[in-house]
């Protein structure tokens, strides 16, 4: 038998920004290299979870033992994610536009002298919420928060507003983004831990610990 941590276990991990669609050449996004997300379902196959790996648009390999789903608007990436449900633990790492172009224009909007167009937008659905109050809500549900400024308590609030098992909050302030290390405070109801800043990779093999951990002593209750 697959003695490892998460053998049996199902994790789905969403990574990577969305692109919502403006015309044929133009989108919305948000900055997102896709790294931190990638190395946690590399970190979940290796401990001998089943991972669905639903990613953004991004320029990365898919990890080993990875089914990878890849998808590109917010909107797909919810679909994607409610399709490849039911999962024992949700790791939602993927930097979700908020918003998308209220309207698509199938053709490609002229540049003209006079005024620039507006841009009408609209909200896109909160996949991370969505899942944790769905029917199929997974046992654990861990979002990331990314913040430049009172990291510790709007991710504290985050975790309550989205009905979230842990908020990964991460200070964005530095060069994070699209860097390879990363100094994460996982907060649960239990509280924060901070831990040192360390590559993208032992971040995410320390979550996926802590993961099987928890899911583990759930097991025993
Ligand atoms: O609200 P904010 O975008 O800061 O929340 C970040 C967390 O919520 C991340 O886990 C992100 O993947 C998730 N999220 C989501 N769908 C959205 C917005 C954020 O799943 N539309």
């Amino acid at each position: 038998a697959d003695h490892r941590p998460l053998a049996g276990r199902h994790v789905l991990v969403t990574a990577g920004p969305t692109w919502e669609a403006i015309d044929p050449v133009r989108y919305i996004a948000n900055r997102s290299s896709g790294k931190q997300g990638f190395a946690i379902a590399a970190a979940a196959a290796a401990l001998g979870a089943k991972v669905t790996l639903v990613a953004g648009p991004v320029s990365l390999k898919t990890p080993a033992g990875v089914k990878r789903v890849d998808v590109e608007s917010a909107e797909d990436m919810a679909k994607a994610v409610k399709t490849a449900l039911p999962a024992d633990v949700a790791v939602m790492v993927a930097a979700v536009a908020d918003w998308r172009p209220k309207e698509y224009r199938g053709e490609k909007i002229k540049k003209r002298s006079s005024a620039p167009p507006a841009l009408m937008l609209t909200e896109n659905p909160d996949i991370l919420a969505n899942v944790a109050a769905g029917a199929k809500r997974p046992e654990l549900v861990v979002g990331f928060a990314a913040e430049t400024d009172n990291v510790l308590e709007n991710a504290k609030t985050k975790r309550k507003r989205k009905s979230a098992d842990w908020i990964v909050a991460n200070d964005v302030s530095g060069d994070v983004m699209g860097g390879d290390k990363n100094r994460v405070h996982i907060v649960s109801a239990d509280g924060v831990e901070t831990l040192d800043e360390m590559p993208k990779s032992a971040v995410a093999m320390a979550l996926v610990e802590r993961i099987a951990a928890t899911l583990k002593a759930e097991a025993a209750e």
